[in-house]
């Protein structure tokens, strides 16, 4: 039996977690940043770092005092120390250090996109023995848009990446361009229509590189010329038509999940996958999590929502794993920030 405590400061929520086994949540708290940084449109690393000065004592509070659980009792602290915001990851990984070096317990820095892939684990899951390697991880979110081979614990490849803007990234300025505001995947989700769109966007083709590579940007711009053109961009005083905006985001909506999808297919069947894993808050979008189980023949994890976006959960999820491997596994209190770390390369 493992319990281990899971710190996430590397973008906008303070999220601590308390986590069996690496698969069994005992508690997790997640403070939300969002109401502060909506009114500007996206995230301000300053105030996020601010924030979560003032967020972390609390939280990670709650969540050992919701876990019943005593720093005593934690077989190890994790904590993310990269990629991220520099100032939002200090935060996390001085206060792990404090709390660990003054408890004398196991320090370990986990890579958040790492973290992303372990959601998988919780909830009693298991991919390595339910499916088995190699499997295919997507992971799309605000900043990283990842497709990786994963071959064994720890064990990466990069098949492809976004050459320019990630998935979440494109939604949230697609979002800002039709005026429904922050965080933009769940408002976009939220209006799209069910059906297919009466608005289409067209797919991004590389003449050259990488073809599982994926590319945001063109599409960010055609919604954005499709807006100017219909009269909606820049905001102005005539109402905009809620059915128009519905249909905008349906078809940008269907255009970033089809270039999502597409890439996890291929890779699947390139690599002989075993299944898939995805993940990142874009992986909470419903249209993404249903075509990707309906396009591809292969068993699909995806965390429920709530776990695809950033948490405490899926760090001790990884640590877990990362223990397992070397029980003497621990990080000193030279333990550092990664702010641009990768996966898989
Ligand atoms: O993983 P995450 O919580 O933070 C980062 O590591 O970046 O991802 C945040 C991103 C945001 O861009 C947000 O718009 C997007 O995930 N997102 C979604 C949905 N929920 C969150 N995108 C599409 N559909 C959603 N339901
Ligand atoms: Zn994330």
């Amino acid at each position: 039996m493992s319990r281990i405590l899971g710190i996430e400061s590397s973008c906008d929520e303070t999220a601590v977690s308390v986590v069996d086994n690496g698969n069994t949540i005992v508690s997790n708290i997640i403070a939300s940043q969002v109401d502060i940084h909506a009114p500007h449109g996206g995230i301000v690393p300053e105030l996020a770092s601010r924030q979560h000065v003032i967020n972390i004592g609390p939280t990670v509070l709650k969540a050992l005092s919701d876990a019943n659980t005593k720093i005593e009792d934690l077989d190890a602290i994790s904590v993310t120390n990269g990629p991220g915001l520099a100032g939002s990851l200090m935060i996390g990984v001085n206060f792990a250090k404090a709390l660990a070096s003054s408890t004398d317990t196991p320090l370990i820095g986990i890579n958040h996109l790492e973290g992303h892939i372990y959601a998988a684990w919780l909830e009693r899951n298991d991919p390595a023995k339910d499916m088995g390697f190699p499997l295919v991880c997507l992971i799309a979110s605000g900043g990283h848009t990842d497709l990786l081979l994963m071959e064994g614990h720890g064990k990466y490849t990069l098949l492809g990446k976004t050459r320019d803007d990630a998935a979440g990234e494109a939604f949230d300025k697609a979002a800002r361009v039709l005026g429904l505001g922050f965080p933009g995947g769940p408002a976009i989700q939220r209006v799209a229509p069910t059906r297919r769109s009466k608005e289409q966007f067209s797919q991004a083709h590389f003449k050259s590189g990488n073809p599982l590579d994926f590319s945001f940007s063109g599409l960010k711009t055609a919604i954005l010329n499709r807006a100017k053109i219909l009269g909606l961009y820049p905001p102005n005083s005539t109402p905009p038509s809620e059915s128009l905006i519905s249909e905008l985001a349906g078809g940008f909506q269907e255009a970033i999940v089809t270039s999502l999808v597409s890439r996890v297919l291929q890779a699947a069947q390139t690599y002989n996958a075993n299944g898939i894993i995805l993940g990142g808050g874009v992986a909470a979008n419903s249209l993404l999590r249903e075509q990707t189980k309906s396009t591809i023949d292969l068993p699909v994890i995806v965390p429920p929502p709530i776990l695809c976006t950033d948490n405490g959960a899926m760090i001790a999820a990884c640590a877990h794993q990362k223990l397992e491997h070397d029980p003497s596994l621990s990080s000193d209190i030279s333990l550092d920030i990664h702010p641009t770390w990768r996966l898989g390369i």
